[in-house]
């Protein structure tokens, strides 16, 4: 059986104002995004986390599920309320904020692929869901899913051996509480940041290993395939196709092509 998590530890480590200051911890649940969303709907401070030990229903990016095993991981959702024009940072914060946070706790050196999925060594260590609901141009709330894989034996896992990771598979150890509380003080400062300024961006940019690839980006029934060029200030990419023309990415999920 593996140890709860240490709320306690997580709280010394813990520097921000208000990411993280309201608490939810959950031994099981079937999603910590349906929990977070009747938190949002009953006037949640922004900031409020709901963190549960294990899912039952773990939800990833475009309908697929997220492997969610007991005592073992990062589960987490971050209720937050940016203003409509600030809403499509967060796809770029939550992820800088995993990356600099599992290098600052473990000392990881982390990728990301276009547009959030933290890698190390090419495989996927944590990835993001994020969640909105709106009135009309307004947003009344943002729900920030993220999974962190950190004592997830991966390479026993059949079906994402080889294209999963996590903190123990790297380094043969791993705290939950040094990476929560180093993501939750990420997080916070990033949010800010990328409010402000571009320093946040910049960032991001900087990590992602997508870039100057030959890639195949599908969303629904579109595909796009051509050089990943660039990223533009709202974060879609920027794909040169092979007729020279340059097609802009909002979302989606892409491939790596030889
Ligand atoms: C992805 O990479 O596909 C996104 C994974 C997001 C997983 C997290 S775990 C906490 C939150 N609850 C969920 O059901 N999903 C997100």
């Amino acid at each position: 059986m593996d140890a709860w998590l240490n709320l306690a530890l997580v709280g010394e480590c813990l520097a921000t104002r208000y990411v993280g200051r309201n608490l939810l911890y959950l031994t099981q649940t079937p999603s910590t995004q349906n929990v977070a969303r009747a938190e949002a709907e009953r006037d949640a401070p922004e900031g409020t986390a709901v963190l549960a030990e294990e899912q039952t229903g773990g939800r990833g990016r475009l309908g697929r599920s997220w492997v969610s095993p007991a005592g073992k991981n990062l589960y987490l959702t971050l209720v937050m309320r940016p203003p409509a024009k600030h809403l499509r940072i967060l796809s770029i914060v939550a992820p800088l904020a995993m990356a600099e946070a599992l290098e600052e706790a473990a000392g990881l050196t982390c990728r990301i692929k276009w547009p959030n999925d933290v890698l190390v060594g090419g495989r996927k260590i944590a990835g993001v869901l994020i969640e909105t609901d709106l009135a009309g141009a307004a947003v009344k709330y943002a729900l920030v899913g993220m999974g962190v894989n950190v004592n997830f034996d991966a390479a026993a896992e059949s079906e994402i051996a080889d294209i999963a990771t996590s903190v123990r598979r790297e380094l043969g150890r791993g705290s939950r509480e040094e990476v929560l509380a180093a993501l939750l003080n990420a997080f916070e400062e990033r949010y800010t940041d990328a409010q402000e300024g571009d320093a946040a961006f910049r960032a991001w940019r900087s990590r992602l290993e997508t870039l100057g690839q030959r890639v195949r980006a599908t969303l629904g029934q579109r595909v796009e395939e051509g050089v990943a060029e660039d990223v533009d200030a709202q974060g879609s990419l920027l794909i040169r196709r092979d007729d020279g023309s340059l097609v802009t990415v909002e979302a989606g999920d892409v491939t790596l092509r030889a």
